[in-house]
């Protein structure tokens, strides 16, 4: 199932989704159209307790990570005053990262199935933005900010991720073509990615109201 009005991000970290996504909310409240930003992982109980996962601080197994994942999803998803909540309001709502980070993520680090399956009955976006970039200058970039790296980010790991994403997505966009996949280049300067989000994200149905 897709949900109309439901944009997501993705890619791997230091691809700049982040900026990209502050950057659209600007516009989103400067044009008045009633919207909600969020991310994975959530803010909430079972997000706060992956953060910590993250951070080394609790060595979950692999296939731990993709459960707490996903239950986190399904807060997010179905929990009140998630996003079915948001939707439903009529406001659109735009995730830093969803299911996909889990087929690439948990798919790069352990058994490939158990990420599908945990994720199976999660609805589609009409809108995702994949943000490409090189491993090598994405980590560039997150070993530049400084700081405590997470579990995920080293060179050889991010690499597979990539892979992964570029292998998974084309298949979810010829398996329903009424979820939108467009392939940001996020080497571009910050400004170019900022119109191409835009542009893309006015064909949304809620800028036509
Ligand atoms: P990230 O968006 O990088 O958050 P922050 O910028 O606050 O660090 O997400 C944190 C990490 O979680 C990132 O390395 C991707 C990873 N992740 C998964 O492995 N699986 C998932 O399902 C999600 C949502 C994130």
């Amino acid at each position: 199932m897709i949900l109309p009005n439901f944009c997501v991000f993705e890619g791997i970290d230091g691809t700049g989704t982040t900026t990209q996504i502050r950057e659209l909310e600007r516009r989103c409240r400067e044009v008045a159209i009633p919207s909600w930003f969020t991310c994975e992982p959530t803010n909430g109980e079972i997000g706060r307790l992956i953060r910590r996962a993250l951070s080394g601080e609790m060595p979950y197994s692999g296939d731990t990570m993709t459960r707490l994942f996903a239950a986190d999803r399904g807060e997010h998803v179905w929990g009140i005053g998630g996003i079915s909540d948001h939707l439903a309001a009529g406001e659109l709502v735009v995730t830093d990262r969803y299911f996909f980070s889990s087929i690439a993520y948990q798919g790069s680090a352990g058994d490939r199935d158990l990420p599908f399956a945990a994720n199976a009955g999660f609805p589609l976006p009409e809108l995702l933005f994949f943000f490409d970039l090189d491993p090598d200058r994405a980590m560039d970039r997150v070993e530049g900010r400084g700081g405590d790296l997470e579990i995920y980010e080293k060179r050889e790991f991010q690499k597979r991720v990539r892979d992964r994403y570029l292998e998974i997505l084309p298949l979810f966009a010829e398996n329903e073509p009424a979820m939108r996949v467009v392939t940001v280049d996020a080497s571009l300067p910050i400004g170019e990615i900022a119109e191409i989000i835009w542009s893309e994200t006015r064909k949304l149905p809620i800028f036509k109201r």
